[in-house]
Order: C-alpha cells, then structure tokens, then sequence
C-alpha cells in the first residue's frame, strides 16, 4: 500500500516506544516479538482482536467513558439508536466479519485447552451456548466419537459455524445447529452445557442465559461456565481494557470469580470446582440441583 515514508517512519518509531517493532541502527525496522502478535500467521495471533478493538464503532463510543462510569451502562444506544449486537448485525457487516475472525481466532486458540480439560465421560450431549462458529463444540466431539452436540448462537453468526459441523461436514451427523438467542430460550435438554465467554454482558442478560439454562435443563445436568477472570491473570493490561470497552458497547464487565460465582448461585446452580483452562481461562463447573 502507498505511503509516505517520512510520517510512515515517525509513526514506526512511535510504535517502537510500546515495543511494536524495533529499530536498527541502519534505520530499518524490525520485527519484535509483539509486531509479530499483529500477523495473522503467528500461532498467538492478536491480529482480529487489534482491529476488533479499533473498530470505527469504538472511536464513537470511547468520548462517551465518562458517561458510561456515571450511569454503569452502555453508552451505544445512544450513539447508535440501538443495541450493539442488532447494530453491529444490521449495519455494520464488515465489523461483524472482524468480530467473527476475532472470536474464531480466540476459540481456536483455546478449543483444544478446553476439549483438554473437560472430562466428557458419561456425557452423551453436549451443548455450546452462544458458541460462536462452534471451535469448541467441533474440537470435543472430534476427541469423544460418541458424543453429540447441539450449537446455539445468533442467526448470522451460525450461518458461517464451522464447515466440520456444517452438512456434508466430518461431524454434521452428530450435530444440530439452533439459530436462537439464549436470552429469549434454550430449547433442549442436553448432559452438558458450554457457556463460554458470553457472561460479559449486562446482568439481565446474564440472568435470562442462566435461568434459560436452569429451565431446559435437567438435575444433575452439567453447566460449564468458562471466563477469563479480571482479578486471576498474567494479562491485566489487556482485560482491564477489555473490560471498559464491554462496558461501553453492552454494559458488561469481565467478572472476578466472586462476581462470576455470585451470579451463577444467584441463577441457582451448585459450582463444583473451578480450574484454570490455560494461563488466560477459568473453567466454573457446576451441577444443576436435584
Ligand atoms: C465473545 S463471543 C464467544 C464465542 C464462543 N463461546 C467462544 O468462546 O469462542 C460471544 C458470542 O455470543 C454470541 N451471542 C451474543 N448475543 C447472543 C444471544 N443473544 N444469543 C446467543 N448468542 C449470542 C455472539 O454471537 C458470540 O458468538
């Protein structure tokens, strides 16, 4: 892409200053270790979740932070005259595809830590709520021949699941895609149910989610809550900026584990154990009461 070289230095030597690139001392740049994060080839790549994050929707709403602190919610239907995820399907589609790239970049990351640790035995179905492209669910039920799975997400975002989950695909036979909000219900019962890295929404959400999963679920169900934790990380910078930019785009909030323990007693289930995932994850698992 054309630049100007000059401003184009000056800006590389700015970013030189936060360790985004080196210089050397022929006055060529280099890469570092966190330049490298930015290219979608590196294994750790941050390179969605970096556009994600400056998406032309997040300069409209960052002038608004004192806003937001005052009233504790989300200043997005006022600067766009409705809510993030309906905004952010209806009229921004290329922001929509940074996100999908961001989540599935995430989730494949992490998939094969959860598919590790979860113990899937005596499980016969599983269920992945607001599971995205379905990475997760793809990657338990290519480790466990018998199970089945059940993938529940927004419209838009299950048109594009995972092509092993898709018809024709190498799982399609043990899995049913459900286009749905689980705010609005979660329609089956299932010995196992993911719900990953959707509680960072507001509180009502929250509540719907897990009082719909309480619902459709049967005692002595499972229910898998997995976050990465604000007060339980190597990665304070980056959460704690996570955690402002869902308050301003859904008034959420990444949880410590008391606020995420809080409200999953308060839905009424019984956590069991939490374990970490990886160095970035917490896995709540939790058994719906008999
Ligand atoms: C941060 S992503 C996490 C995706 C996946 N669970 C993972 O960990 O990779 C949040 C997901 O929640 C989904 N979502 C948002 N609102 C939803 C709703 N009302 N019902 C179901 N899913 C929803 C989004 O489409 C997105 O896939």
């Amino acid at each position: 892409m054309r630049t100007e070289p000059e401003p184009l230095r000056r800006l590389l030597r700015a970013l030189c200053c936060y360790g985004v690139f080196s210089e050397t001392e022929d006055g060529t740049f280099a890469h570092t270790e966190m330049s490298r994060l930015l290219r979608e080839d590196d294994p750790n790549s941050l390179r969605y979740i970096s556009l994600w994050c400056t998406e032309p929707w997040t300069w409209e709403v960052w002038p608004r932070l004192d806003d937001a602190v005052r009233s504790g919610s989300s200043v997005f239907p006022e600067a766009f005259g409705k809510g993030f995820f309906d905004y952010l399907h209806q009229d921004a589609g290329e922001s929509a595809q940074v996100f999908n790239r961001a989540m599935t970049t995430s989730s494949v990351q992490s998939a094969r830590d959860v598919a590790e640790l979860l113990d899937l035995t005596g499980v016969s179905s599983v269920a992945d709520i607001g599971g995205g492209q379905g990475h997760v669910l793809a990657s338990l039920l290519e480790k466990h021949s018998s199970a089945r799975g059940i993938l529940l997400d927004l419209p838009g975002v299950v048109a594009r699941a995972d092509g092993r989950l898709r018809e024709g695909g190498a799982l399609a036979d043990r899995v049913r895609i459900v286009p749905g909000d689980c705010r609005e219900g979660v329609p089956f019962e299932v010995d196992l149910y993911i719900i990953k890295n959707i509680l960072e929404w507001d509180d009502e959400s929250t509540r719907r989610t897990l009082r719909n999963v309480m619902a459709a679920a049967r005692p002595g169900s499972r229910v898998v809550v997995i976050e990465n934790l604000v007060d339980d990380t190597p990665s304070m910078r980056f959460t704690t900026a996570m955690d402002l930019l869902l308050l301003l785009n859904v008034g959420g909030a990444k949880h410590t584990r008391e606020s995420l323990e809080t409200r999953i007693a308060d839905a009424g289930l019984k956590i069991a154990e939490v374990r970490p995932v990886n160095p970035y994850l917490h896995a709540f698992e939790c058994v719906v009461p008999g």
